[in-house]
């Protein structure tokens, strides 16, 4: 082989082993505000392949604008999101959308004139539908209780089940990153415990990377590889799952009277 053969291959292992260790997303230095204000001021954060990696922060500490900012809209007015390698900071969401990201945003946004079916129909058609049936299969495995509503229309189901719907849809478009705003709002320990278990299995079973937004802080952490904690827009504390579940700060903070906190819960 030639020398410059030999250069080639070499420059193409450096290329993939800086890939392999480069996070799959890595948010550098992002602010983005609303008008004049700053509702994110120089969030660094990064989610590897395969991790579930999970945000905590108060009402208000621009978490949900974390997750909308790396979607595209609002986009970050300083600093960097990369995803797979790729800059996405000002890519407009549909191209986003494209790249592999999908998202369960805060407040469930399901469809509600559409039926259950409908709905998953939209998230599959961003793949191109091409593995619809396996989809379904594997949603209605995750949320029985989808299968037996798949005629019924999106906005007359429970707030737990449009919550299984909104991330079920998410799902059918088989992406390999997962983001999910606030899963757990608003329900009952039996549905939290649903879906927690749900998002757990996704990561384990399909090796599927997850960001989680959550105000319900200890079963995030408990779940979750790694956390970062928000306050006012800044990331101010990270570690793995277990080191912030015993953080005296994060405990008073986030944990003591906070859900599911019971001692030896
Ligand atoms: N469209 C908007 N226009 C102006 N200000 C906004 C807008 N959306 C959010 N904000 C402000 O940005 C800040 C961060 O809001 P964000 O929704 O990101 O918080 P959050 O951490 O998700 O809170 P929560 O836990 O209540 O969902 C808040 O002060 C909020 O009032
Ligand atoms: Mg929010």
């Amino acid at each position: 082989m030639s020398v410059a053969g030999i250069n080639v291959l070499v420059e193409e292992t450096r290329a993939r082993q800086a890939a392999a260790g480069a996070p799959l997303l890595a948010v550098s230095g992002v602010s983005t505000y609303y008008g004049s204000v700053a509702a994110l001021r120089g969030v660094d954060l990064t989610v590897g392949e395969g991790e579930i990696v999970t945000l905590i922060g108060a009402n208000g500490a621009g978490k949900s604008t974390l997750m909308m900012t790396i979607f595209g809209a609002p986009q970050a007015r300083s600093g960097t999101i990369t995803y797979a390698g790729q800059d996405i900071t000002r890519l407009p969401t549909h191209a986003i959308a494209r790249l592999g990201l999908a998202q369960s945003p805060e407040g469930r946004r399901v469809f509600p004139r559409m039926s259950v079916f409908e709905n998953l129909q939209m998230g599959a058609s961003l793949n191109g539908g091409r593995t619809f049936a396996p989809d379904l299969e594997r949603v209605c495995g995750l949320f029985p209780r989808l299968k037996e509503r798949l005629q019924q229309r999106a906005g007359t189901m429970s707030g737990g089940e449009q919550q299984m719907l909104a991330i079920g849809r998410a799902l059918m478009s088989r992406p390999r990153l997962l983001l999910l705003d606030e899963p757990s709002l608003g329900l009952a320990p039996l549905v939290v415990k649903g879906i927690f278990d749900a998002i757990r299995d996704l990561n384990r079973t399909d090796g599927m990377t997850i960001f989680l937004v959550e105000q319900n802080a200890y079963h995030a952490l408990k779940l979750a590889h790694r956390g970062y904690v928000l306050v006012n827009g800044r990331v101010t504390m990270s570690g793995t799952g277990r080191q912030l579940l015993d953080d005296p700060a994060v405990k008073a903070a986030y944990l003591e009277g906070g859900h599911g906190a019971a001692p030896g819960a």
